[in-house]
């Protein structure tokens, strides 16, 4: 890197380019001269839709990343990933039910998890994947759906899986699954969705419009959630279910 310049180099598809530092690895592509017509989307961490492998100069491993999401570094190898297949699995959530092997019948390549983590370790969002596939494995799929929740469908677990798991695929129904058949009927929710139907609702949108956006996060904050029986607390998923974020710091690894 050049101090004086505040530029670094980057490699991009097997060419050079000197970029500023402090750019997100999006931006730094954009800087030079490309335009994103496929890996782009949100810019903000939620579409899943800027998948990126890199190598670093200094280290033999392959790194995973959402390009809006991660600075771009001196000596950066990058590879875009326009998408992730996926494999289309067709069903009907009305036809199907919630049963312990629903989630191994309709991806049976859950089956082949060799347990190696690689897909939490590659996880953007630092989420338990592995723990997920195994609730999946054992029919846990409430566990599974928790686990899964803040998935973006980015693909990258599954760009490195070994058994060529869809990871957020799976994790996608047992949402569903959970959704539909598992948590308790809301009779909230029921009388909301009337209330939609009206298309009475132009006052409440026009009042959250106007609202400031600190005032939105601190409404969206305090939002409530419905207590179960067994437990009076308000139930939040993430306390339950995840572990406090835990990003693998590759430094700690034995190099060979
Ligand atoms: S990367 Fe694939 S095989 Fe490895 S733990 Fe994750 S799901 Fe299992
Ligand atoms: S679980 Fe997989 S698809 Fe979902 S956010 Fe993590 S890496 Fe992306
Ligand atoms: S562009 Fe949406 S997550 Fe990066």
């Amino acid at each position: 890197m050049s101090e004086q310049t505040g530029m670094i180099t980057m490699q991009l598809m097997g060419k050079n380019y000197q970029v500023p530092t402090g750019l997100t690895i999006m931006a730094a592509i954009e800087y030079a001269g490309y335009k994103l017509v496929r890996g782009a989307g949100c810019r903000g961490g939620f579409c899943g839709a800027c998948p990126t492998l890199y190598r670093r100069s200094d280290n033999h491993r392959i790194f995973t990343a959402l390009a809006c999401q991660t600075l771009v570094e001196d000596g950066m190898c990058l590879v875009q990933m326009p998408f992730v297949p996926v494999v289309s699995r067709r069903y009907d959530l009305h036809q199907i039910a919630a049963k312990p092997n629903t989630l191994l019948q309709h991806f049976p390549e859950i089956a082949g998890c060799v347990a190696c983590n690689t897909c939490t370790r590659a996880c953007p969002q630092g989420l338990q994947v592995m723990d997920y596939v195994q609730a999946s494995l054992r029919g846990d799929i409430e566990r599974a759906a928790m686990l899964s929740f803040d998935c973006i469908a980015c693909g990258i677990c599954s760009s490195r899986c070994p058994a060529d798991i869809k990871h957020y695929a799976v994790g996608l129904l047992a949402r569903r699954l959970y959704g539909k058949y598992v948590t308790p009927d809301s009779p909230q929710l029921a009388a909301r969705v009337a209330e939609l139907q009206t298309g009475n609702l132009i006052a409440d949108l026009n009042a959250l419009m106007a609202l400031s956006q600190e005032e939105l996060r601190a409404r969206y904050e305090q939002r409530t959630f419905e207590t179960s029986e067994e437990n009076k607390e308000p139930f939040s998923a993430i306390q339950h279910y995840n572990s406090p974020m835990d990003p693998v710091d590759y430094k700690d690894e034995i190099e060979v």
